[in-house]
């Protein structure tokens, strides 16, 4: 015990010194407003200095960022990158730099590989599969139209979130997808687009199930179905990714089904591979995978709300 003490305290005493430059994407959904917190106390608690700079969603300002912390000499970058393209400039100006850059909950291009030290992310393929694979099992031999809010254009998580569901729906002919379109990541988007879609589907009725890449657009379509008369989670079906308090709140109401957890503790373990790295230059993992764990109606949604408020979201 006296031994591991002193490693978390000598562990300490060297995250003390670094100081990181975070690129944060913005605050669109309650899932990234929980982990711009998440990383401000997991900075504090390993006495790392963090600078946060909000992109407001723009690619622009995030390269202007990752420059600007360059130029400051930070000890390491971590980047949410908006989409996945179009980072191998700056990236390759941070290595020039000798500094380190750590992705968070999105990826790049596998061809920028080699451009950053590990990426902290779930298998986003895998979160739409296991959306799908519950979509399957829950509505058996049933006819199923399906229409899809998809996060943003070009982001990592919005191209493989479809492409697993679409792989876990694949093969079953009673579940088709019938309209699909971006409602970025918003709750204010998801409800607008849940909106034209109810009326290009009868007022609703042709529709079994949405599927949303987060809850935050989900919670927008539960209200777009609700000011059209229909009834979330019973009438229309609903499953979406992230885990955040308000889709149990839902789910505790009747109102929505199945959520894939994300957590937004992607900077703890991002810095726990940082200071490893800086202290011992112990080269971590390419990538450090989160869990991905599907939570349904049935699991005492009330209660998981009541335990998630107020841990950053
Ligand atoms: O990259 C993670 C995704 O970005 C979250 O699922 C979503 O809510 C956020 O905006």
């Amino acid at each position: 015990i006296a031994s591991a003490i002193a490693g978390a305290m000598s562990a300490n005493a060297q995250a003390k010194d670094l100081t990181v430059g975070f690129s944060q994407i913005g605050s669109e959904s309650g899932w990234r407003a929980a982990e711009t917190t998440v990383s401000k106390s997991e900075a504090k608690r390993r006495n790392v200095t963090l600078k946060i700079a909000d992109a407001q969603q723009k690619q622009e300002n995030q390269i202007k960022a990752i420059r600007s912390f360059i130029a400051q000499g930070v000890d390491a970058v971590f980047l949410a990158p908006v989409v996945s393209t179009g980072w191998d400039s700056v990236l390759k100006e941070a290595k020039e730099a000798k500094i380190p850059v750590v992705l968070l909950d999105r990826d790049i291009d596998p061809a920028g590989k080699d451009l950053y030290l590990t990426a902290v992310t779930s298998d986003s393929v895998h979160e739409g599969k296991v959306a799908g694979d519950w979509l399957v099992k829950t509505v058996g031999s049933k006819p199923c139209n399906v229409v899809e809010l998809q996060g943003t254009v070009g982001a990592s998580v919005a191209t493989n979130r479809k492409k697993g569901f679409e792989n876990g729906i694949a093969g079953q002919a009673n579940i088709k997808l019938v309209r699909s379109q971006t409602g970025d990541f918003t709750r204010a988007k998801g409800k607008e687009v849940m909106e034209s879609f109810i009326k290009a589907e009868g007022g609703g009725k042709s529709i079994c199930a949405v599927y949303a890449h987060n809850d935050d657009m989900m919670v927008g379509a539960i209200q777009a179905m609700k000011e059209a008369g229909l009834k979330p989670g019973k009438d229309i079906l609903t499953v979406s990714i992230d885990a955040v308090p308000d889709i149990f709140k839902a789910m505790a109401a009747g109102e929505a089904n199945a959520t894939v957890e994300l957590t937004p503790n992607m900077a703890g373990p991002a810095l726990d591979a940082l200071v490893a790295y800086k202290a011992k230059g112990t080269v971590p993992p390419k990538w450090i995978q989160t869990e991905s764990k599907l939570y349904t109606a049935s699991d005492n949604p009330k209660a998981i709300y009541d335990s998630k408020k107020g841990l950053g979201y």
